[in-house]
């Protein structure tokens, strides 16, 4: 795998684990996610391609086996994308789905977790799915790491599942929500064992939320966030310097 714009550090503080391993899933993963949510999760990755339009350098983390990818690559002739995936048979899948395309997109395996992003410039930042393999320390370590390394009008689209604060949220969404963590705990190792709170990590590192949709009355959210105009977001370390 090519390592073009990014480059990995050794050591990260906050991955105290091993990557969940989705290498076993990456053949049946679209057909497992047809089968319970039918085409609600395309839905959510596809809910915010409209303002992708004139984007030119994307950084896709946890794309998986790359339908999201594809579908950017095919809306915007221009793009050049940078793909972050710990799984190399999902990476595989990902380059095959992006055909004719595949030129345009440069694969990394990698655990995001232990990534060092130079000063690439990245106008768009797409994590769909993605941020509930991590906890709520390791998604604003990413996110401060992120927010250096993206432009100023850069766009960050999040999908991922919610609980909503109120009875659906405690009666059917809170015991789905660990059903699936379980199912992917026993299929992929997944140590998580709950959603982080990525809004709150994402604020804390410099993001701003601008648009929301929710689908499943709010089991699942798409989310467009950018970079506040003048975040200093302080960094973890530097924090645990302080206290
Ligand atoms: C739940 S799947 C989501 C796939 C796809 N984004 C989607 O919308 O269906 C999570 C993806 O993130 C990858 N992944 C999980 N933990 C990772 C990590 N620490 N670093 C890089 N990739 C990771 C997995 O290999 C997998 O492809």
């Amino acid at each position: 795998m090519r390592s073009a714009t990014l480059e990995l550090i050794q050591h990260d503080q906050f991955a105290s684990s091993q990557p969940a391993n989705f290498n076993r899933l990456a053949r049946v993963y679209r057909w497992l996610e047809w089968f319970s949510f039918g085409p609600i999760l395309s839905q959510c990755r596809r809910a915010f391609l409209g303002e992708m339009k004139n984007r030119r350098t994307a950084l896709v983390i946890g794309d998986g086996d790359g339908r999201f990818t594809a579908q950017l690559l095919k809306q915007n002739p221009h793009i050049v994308v940078e793909v972050v995936d710990a799984s190399d048979a999902m990476l595989r899948r990902l380059m095959q789905r992006a055909g004719l395309n595949a030129g345009r997109v440069h694969p990394h395996l990698a655990d995001a977790r232990q990534l060092h992003l130079a000063s690439c410039g990245f106008d768009l930042v797409a994590t769909h799915f993605f941020l509930d393999c991590l906890t709520t320390i390791e998604v604003e370590s990413l996110a401060i790491r992120l927010r250096r390394s993206m432009t100023p009008d850069a766009l960050w689209v999040v999908s991922d599942f919610a609980i909503p604060d109120n009875w659906y949220g405690r009666l059917i969404a809170k015991p789905l929500v660990t059903a699936l963590y379980l199912a992917f705990r026993f299929m992929t190792g997944l140590t998580i064992r709950k959603l982080p709170r990525h809004r709150d990590a994402l604020q804390r590192a410099g993001f701003i939320l601008t648009r929301q949709q929710k689908r499943v009355w709010g089991l699942l959210v798409s989310e467009l966030w950018r970079p506040t105009p003048v975040a200093n977001p302080i960094s973890l370390s530097q924090k645990a310097e302080a206290d």
